[in-house]
């Protein structure tokens, strides 16, 4: 069982990822809604509004001030049809992103408490950056995968973060992993891998029709398709990637800065 984290830059379809993977996980599978922007992107785009927006990652951040975050997360979830997966809704508005930083190492807590009941965990981190990133959620799971598409733009603005997180994994048992969407357009994974220097977990077809059913809800995710059976193996890559980490015990310091509340700082990562 492990936790993965998916982030990005320039919006490559970090939440498409998460909820189709969600989708076609083979295994009881939690969606955490970690990206600070607020508004819940999957409940407006994979539930087209249909869900009323009134619990998750804010409840939790005023159970938190009470410890009881492990015993809140149950009651914040959401099921989501037709799959094992079930959905941690995001905060309401960026301007609860404050409010989310003392969140996160407590919630990477709960989230590791799942691994008792057999439930992996796939966080969309959203964008890189942003006030109230889940940092610790970054740098303290299992897989953390930078999502990026393969045209020079988008690598010029990951490669920066890619050096980041390289530096601040490197050590500690996260494994710091690539997807590509779009594969060569055009650039091919392993070019991008290669430029990146981080280790290619999966590639993603561009397939705008079933990408539009994961980020608006529109239509049915279809059986077969390239970007379904993509998915399936992705889902199987990462897997094996998470299994393939060695699980070395933080030591005393890598704990310490882990689980540290970062002080905010608008466009970084600390
Ligand atoms: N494999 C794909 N093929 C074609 N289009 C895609 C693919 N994946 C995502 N998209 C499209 O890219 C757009 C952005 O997707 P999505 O909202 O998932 O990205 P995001 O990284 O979560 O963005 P944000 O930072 O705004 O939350 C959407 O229009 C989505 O349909
Ligand atoms: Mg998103």
């Amino acid at each position: 069982m492990a936790i993965f984290t998916v982030a990005g830059t320039g919006s490559p379809g970090v939440s498409s990822l998460t909820v189709g993977l969600g989708l076609v996980w083979p295994r009881p599978v939690l969606v955490v809604e970690a990206d600070p922007t607020g508004g819940s992107g999957i409940l407006a785009g994979y539930f087209r509004g249909q869900v009323a927006h009134c619990g998750g990652l804010i409840e939790l951040a005023m159970a938190q001030r009470q410890g009881r975050v492990a015993d809140e997360l149950p009651q914040q979830l959401l099921d989501i049809p037709g799959s094992q997966a079930k959905l941690l809704p995001g905060s309401r508005s960026h301007s609860q992103a404050a409010s989310l930083v003392p969140l996160w190492p407590a919630l990477l807590d709960a989230l590791r408490d799942l691994d008792a009941t057999g439930q992996d965990v796939l966080v969309d981190a959203g964008r890189l950056g942003l006030e109230g990133s889940p940092r610790p959620l970054l740098v303290g799971s299992d897989v953390t995968l930078l999502l990026t598409r393969s045209t020079l733009p988008a690598l010029v603005a990951l490669s920066s973060w890619a050096e980041t997180l390289r530096e601040e994994t490197a050590g500690t048992p996260t494994q710091l992993g690539l997807v590509v969407v779009g594969e060569g357009q055009p650039y091919s994974g392993r070019e991008v891998a290669d430029t990146l220097r981080v280790p290619l977990v999966a590639t993603l077809p561009w397939d705008r029709r079933s990408a539009a059913v994961l980020s608006r809800g529109r239509g049915t995710f279809p059986r077969r398709g390239a970007l379904r059976s993509s998915l399936d193996a992705a889902g199987a890559a990462m897997r094996s990637f998470a299994a393939s980490g060695q699980r070395r015990p933080l030591t005393p310091l890598q704990e310490l800065l882990a689980r540290s509340v970062p002080k905010v700082k608008v466009g970084g990562l600390q």
